[in-house]
């Protein structure tokens, strides 16, 4: 069911999202070789708590992080620990911060040092992908309509959609109805209207589409190897267009 919020709620939604951001801002801002992912996620949690928050995700579905942080052909949930950044590697971060009943949840891919010229070409094309998405999100129009811009997008750039993982609603729950699958046909799926929020997360792989969870129950990485990159922003529809919830 897809919960429709007033505006009172999108108030809410507006600041835990601002916070999501500025979490995210802070991970992204010291990602650098030689620093491990467990330090960014510690950063990130202290930023979130240290502001009257709770990271949406530690301890959901007993996830151990406050973050995701996944290098290179990882896609998503890459589990914080001792891996060392290095030079030339791409990091996705992903973040959300719990916040007087709200949540918001946001995602970037952030180069370290130097990056390959396609490694760059694949981070552009994926956040370019989410601004498409964004583009359609109008009321009137269907899921579907940001599904086949994302998707029509990143294809056209030679690139592949993961399929297993989608974007979602975003409420007094992280993950609320709709789905927003980042592939599909204009013109279907549930209908866009003034309230509803919905988070857009292109994940797009240089290789192929497919992929492969980890042994340790979390970690989704490209089957073949390939790159990775993932860009999120929850956003409410409105009657003046789509409002990124999570701009800093
Ligand atoms: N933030 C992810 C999403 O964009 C969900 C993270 S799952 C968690 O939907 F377990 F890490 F929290
Ligand atoms: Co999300």
């Amino acid at each position: 069911m897809v919960i429709v919020k007033t505006a009172t709620e999108l108030k809410l939604l507006r600041e835990a999202g601002r916070l999501s951001a500025e979490a995210l801002r802070v991970g992204g801002e010291a990602v650098a070789p030689g620093v491990t992912t467990r330090e960014i996620d510690k950063l990130i949690h202290d930023f979130i708590v240290f502001n009257g928050a709770t990271p949406s995700f530690l301890n959901y579905e007993g996830y151990p992080a406050s973050s995701c942080i996944s290098v290179n052909d990882e896609i998503i949930h890459g589990i914080p620990g001792d891996r060392v950044i290095v030079e030339g590697d791409i990091v996705s971060i992903d973040v959300g911060a719990y916040l007087e009943g709200y949540h918001g949840d946001n995602a970037a891919t952030f180069p370290a040092g130097k990056v390959s010229a396609e490694a760059q070409r694949l981070m552009d094309a994926t956040r370019e992908g989410l601004e498409k998405g964004i583009a359609a999100a109008v009321s009137g129009n269907r899921i579907g309509d940001i599904s086949n811009a994302v998707q029509t997008y990143c294809e056209e750039r030679g690139y592949s959609v993961v399929r297993e993982y989608v974007g979602h609603g975003v409420g007094r729950q992280m993950h609320e109805d709709p789905e927003v699958p980042n592939y599909g046909k204009a013109g279907h799926g549930v209908r866009l209207v003034p309230g509803m929020v919905i988070a857009i997360e292109p994940m797009i792989n240089a290789g192929d589409r497919h992929v492969r969870q980890d042994t340790n129950g979390w970690t989704v990485r490209t089957a073949d190897g390939s790159l990775a990159a993932h860009f999120e922003n929850t956003i409410a529809i409105t009657k003046d267009g789509p409002v990124i919830m999570t701009a800093l």
